[in-house]
This record gives C-alpha cells, sequence and structure tokens, in this order.
C-alpha cells in the first residue's frame, strides 16, 4: 500500500459515520464514573468518556452526554456530580453501570457497587474507586444534541495508598480507557520527558 495516499472523510456524506471515525482517533480518553442525585433522591452512575480537564485556574472539568440522559438530567436538578476514577480493578462494574436501566433505577444499588458520602457535595462517591473530583455546576452548553457539563471542583478525594510522596501515582491509579468502538486501553506504560522550556532547548 502506498504509505503516503490517504482517505478524506466528510462528515454529512453518505456512509461517513464522524461519530465512529472521531471516537476511534481522539484516544484514549480518560473515563469518569459520574455519580449524581436525581429530584427524588435516587442515585445515578454512568461512565462517560468525552471528559476532560476544562480550566486549571479556577479548577474546572467537562464532560459531555450525548442526549439528555439521566446524569445530565440529574446535574440540572441538582447541580452537582462526582468524577470517580476508573480503574482497572473496576472495568466490569464502569462497563455494567452503562447499560440503559430505567430512570430512577440506582446503578450502584442494583450492581452492588459501594458508595460512600463525599465530602463536600450531596452525590455519593464509589468506595471502590481510588479517587474522585466532587464538582458543582458551572454551565452546561448545548451542542447539536450533547450536553457539555462543566463543574467547578469542590473537593479532589485521593485514597492514600495511590498517593506517593502526596502525590496521585499512575503506578497504583491504574486507569483503563476508552478507545474506539468497544475497545478499551489497559494501564498506559509511562516514561519520562522533560518539556522543552525554550526554543534553544530543541533546536
Ligand atoms: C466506557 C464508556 C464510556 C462512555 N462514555 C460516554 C460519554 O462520554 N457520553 C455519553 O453520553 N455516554 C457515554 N457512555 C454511555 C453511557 O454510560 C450510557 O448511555 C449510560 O446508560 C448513561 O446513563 P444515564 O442515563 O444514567 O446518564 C459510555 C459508556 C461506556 C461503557
Amino acid at each position: 500500500m502506498d504509505p503516503a495516499a490517504r482517505t478524506v472523510f466528510h462528515p454529512g456524506d453518505e456512509g461517513v459515520n464522524a461519530y465512529r471515525l472521531l471516537t476511534a482517533l481522539v484516544v484514549p480518553r480518560p473515563i469518569a464514573w459520574v455519580s449524581t442525585v436525581s429530584a427524588e433522591g435516587r442515585g445515578n452512575l454512568a461512565p462517560h468518556s468525552f471528559f476532560t480537564v476544562a480550566s486549571g485556574r479556577p479548577p474546572v472539568v467537562l464532560f459531555s452526554t450525548l442526549g439528555r440522559k439521566d446524569t445530565v438530567r440529574n446535574v440540572e436538578y441538582t447541580g452537582e456530580f462526582v468524577i470517580n476514577f476508573s480503574s482497572e480493578a473496576m472495568l466490569e462494574m464502569v462497563n455494567a453501570s452503562s447499560a440503559p436501566f430505567e430512570h430512577g433505577d440506582d446503578e450502584a444499588e442494583l450492581l452492588e457497587i459501594h458508595m460512600e458520602d463525599s465530602a463536600t457535595v450531596a452525590p455519593q462517591r464509589v468506595a471502590e474507586s481510588p479517587a474522585s473530583i466532587e464538582c458543582l455546576l458551572e454551565r452546561i452548553v448545548e451542542v447539536g444534541s450533547a450536553y457539555v457539563v462543566f463543574g467547578t471542583v469542590t473537593a479532589i478525594t485521593v485514597r492514600d495508598d495511590v498517593l506517593v510522596d502526596g502525590h496521585p501515582a499512575m503506578e497504583h491509579l491504574r486507569p483503563v480507557s476508552r478507545l474506539g468502538g468497544d475497545e478499551w486501553g489497559r494501564p498506559p506504560d509511562v516514561f519520562h520527558l522533560t518539556r522543552p522550556s525554550k526554543p534553544d532547548d530543541v533546536l
């Protein structure tokens, strides 16, 4: 095959599935395991891999819900959510919690995932998860049929056994990630590389 040959896909063209292409190319994606509480006070737990840090100062994270799912409805109503860290040890649970349960069903209760009180918000955190990020709703931006949820971080809770010198360490966190289709990624190889501080460092 000619290594310079390219196929150009235009979103909107017949047979082009931009979502499938994008989710295959924007990889690996960390998985926010989002816990919320409904207007009726029921817990809800669902994974979201359209997830990143939006701002460092103030600390703001975002995730995107494709359609008006229970997670986004709960955040709209209560203004609070918790992002639980998705470790390799919990990947079956993370995946199971994505099943299309009925509105009002508590995934954690049904799947026997243990929850415990968070430090600053009402939604509980996953007890088995090594870290959680508690958030107050900052804003929701509608993009097409998606709801991009921004949350200001009110607390970051990290289990002491994943801290090395007071900092969360990859070798203990062991994150799983989402790739294209139904592919998942295991914890990556980690290496260190110093970032250039001036152009002379790389020229
Ligand atoms: C690993 C993984 C990542 C997912 N990421 C997203 C996502 O970023 N956005 C989304 O809308 N759905 C995502 N889903 C699907 C939702 O988890 C699923 O639709 C879930 O039922 C939504 O729950 P809810 O209705 O309680 O909010 C993902 C599923 C899995 C297994």
